[in-house]
């Protein structure tokens, strides 16, 4: 099985990616509704989570973890690396990859939660790759919040948006990362607040990319993973809004348990 979680309903868009990708492989997912947002949080705080999230998901049978959060992927996926024996996908260098192959002038803006942005990590990665890039980024707590509420398509979304968007539209950035994989469910209102000449970069689908360009690069790992097309999705918290914005993002209906990894790890 493969293992993924997030913070909340966000990483949904990364089990979306990979399900058309890679149709058929077994997945388990743990949302942590009960305790997001991550991103307002401390790194030693996000790391305890992600080390929790994953103890649950192997105990459930994932082989692999995909890291469905760039929160966690900024601050935790060494911690997560260093303490189990599965293979660990955060989701920031996908995203940086697809990001370098698509910019043409190397002016690239980055939204994510304050964490990821307070880490820096995106800012590293691309001037490791391209000195001559030049990185704008902007933090925007609210989409978080906004995203887990189901507010997609209220007018006070739009001006959060318009608003968190402004200082990169000045730079006349060419590439937009969404940082955070609750933005791709904002994608629509988020191009059309920063116009149709910048290239939009979602770390969901190129995740899934990731991590089914590795299955085919290991495919004695591959034959491990069961393909019967079942799918669990834990949350740590319930809502019927949850319950509705799941089927929405994942396209098609779900199941959401319950699940506690509190005290786990
Ligand atoms: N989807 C998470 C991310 O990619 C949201 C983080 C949060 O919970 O604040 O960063």
């Amino acid at each position: 099985m493969i293992g993924i979680f997030d913070s909340g309903i966000g990483g949904l868009t990364v089990v979306r990616g990979i399900m058309d990708a890679m149709p058929g492989y077994d997945l388990v997912y743990f949302g942590d509704t009960a305790r997001t947002p991550y991103g307002t949080k401390s790194s030693r705080t996000v790391i305890e989570y992600c080390l929790q999230n994953t103890e649950f998901l192997v105990k459930n049978g994932a082989k692999m973890i995909v890291m469905a959060c760039n929160t966690a992927s900024s601050v935790a996926t060494d911690a997560v690396r260093d303490s189990f024996d599965v293979p660990v996908f955060e989701v920031v260098t996908p995203a940086v990859e697809r990001c370098l192959a698509a910019t043409k002038k190397g002016v690239i803006g980055v939204i994510g939660t304050r964490a990821t942005i307070a880490s820096g990590i995106y800012e590293k990665q691309i001037m490791e790759k391209n000195p001559q890039a030049k990185v704008y980024c902007a933090p925007c707590p609210l989409l978080v919040p906004l995203v887990e509420e189901g507010w997609l398509k209220k007018p006070e979304t739009n001006m959060i948006v318009k608003k968190y968007l402004h200082p990169l539209k000045v730079r006349q950035i060419d590439t937009l990362i969404l940082g955070c994989t609750h933005y791709p469910i904002l994608k629509n209102i988020i191009a059309r607040k920063i116009g149709k000449r910048v290239a939009i970069i979602d770390s969901s689908t190129a995740m899934a990319e990731r991590v089914k360009a590795f299955l085919t690069e290991n495919p004695d790992f591959d034959e491990k993973l069961a393909k019967t097309a079942a799918a669990r999705f834990f949350v740590s918290d319930i809502t019927p809004q949850f319950r509705k914005t799941a089927k929405w993002i994942v396209g098609r209906p779900i199941d959401l348990e319950p699940a506690n990894t509190e005290g786990l790890s």
